[in-house]
C-alpha cells in the first residue's frame, strides 16, 4: 500500500467526515477549517487518513487526527502529524495546541507537552472544539470508563463529564512569531 499525505480538497469532505466519525472525533468546526485539512490517500485512492488545523492569531489547534480502522498502527497517524506540524511551521504559527480524551500516549512522541486548559492562549480557546456542546457530548461519550485525577506531571486533570478527561497539549514551534 502506498500512501500520499496532502492538503485536502473540497471534494474530499464527505470521506473525510466519515472517516472523523468512525473514529468517534467530534465534526463541528471542521467545515470551516477544512482549508487546513490534510489527508492521507490510498494508492491515490481512498482516503485513509486525516489531520486538520486550526489557526488562530495566537496559535494553531490541531484536531481531527484519524485513521481509518482497518489501517491503523501502519505509520499513518505519524506521518498526518508530522504533516500538519510541518503545515503550522510553515503558516507560521508560533505553538501547536491540542486536546484529546483518546490518544494523550500518542501525541508526547511528537513533542508535545501537557498544559493546563488555562494555558491554552485565548484566541485559540475560542475554537469550536472548546465551546460547542458537540464536543461535550462527545467527551462523555468516549470518556467512558475513564478516571480524572492527577497526571503524572502532578496537573490536575480537567473532568468534563461523569469520569471523563480532556487533556491539553502544545508544542512550540521554534522561530515563529506571534500573528
Ligand atoms: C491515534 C491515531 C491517529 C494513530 O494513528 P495510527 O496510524 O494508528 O498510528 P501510527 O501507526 O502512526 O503510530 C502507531 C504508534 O502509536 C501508538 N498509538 C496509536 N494510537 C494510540 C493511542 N490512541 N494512544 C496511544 N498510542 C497510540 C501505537 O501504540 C504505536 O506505537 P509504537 O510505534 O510504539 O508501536 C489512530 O489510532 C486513530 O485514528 N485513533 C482514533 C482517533 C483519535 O483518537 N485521534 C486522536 C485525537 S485528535
Amino acid at each position: 500500500m502506498r500512501i500520499e499525505i496532502e492538503r485536502a480538497h473540497r471534494d474530499d469532505e464527505s470521506e473525510v467526515f466519515h472517516l472523523v466519525e468512525q473514529n468517534h472525533l467530534p465534526l463541528a468546526g471542521l467545515y470551516e477549517h477544512f482549508e487546513t485539512a490534510i489527508v492521507a490517500r490510498e494508492d491515490g485512492g481512498r482516503i485513509v487518513g486525516t489531520a486538520a488545523l486550526e489557526m488562530y492569531r495566537d496559535g494553531a489547534l490541531l484536531r481531527s487526527v484519524a485513521v481509518a480502522l482497518d489501517v491503523q498502527r501502519k505509520g499513518i497517524g505519524h506521518q498526518l502529524t508530522d504533516a500538519a506540524l510541518a503545515l503550522a511551521h510553515e503558516l507560521r504559527a508560533p505553538a501547536v495546541y491540542l486536546l484529546t480524551t483518546t490518544a494523550e500516549r500518542f501525541f508526547p512522541r511528537f513533542g508535545f507537552e501537557h498544559i493546563a486548559r488555562t494555558d491554552v492562549p485565548p484566541g485559540v480557546q475560542t475554537s469550536v472544539e472548546f465551546t460547542s456542546t458537540q464536543i461535550e457530548r462527545f467527551v462523555r461519550a468516549s470518556g467512558e470508563g475513564k478516571q480524572a485525577g492527577a497526571s503524572a506531571d502532578g496537573r490536575r486533570e480537567e473532568k468534563k463529564g461523569v469520569g471523563d478527561v480532556v487533556t491539553h497539549w502544545v508544542k512550540q514551534l521554534s522561530g515563529n512569531p506571534m500573528w
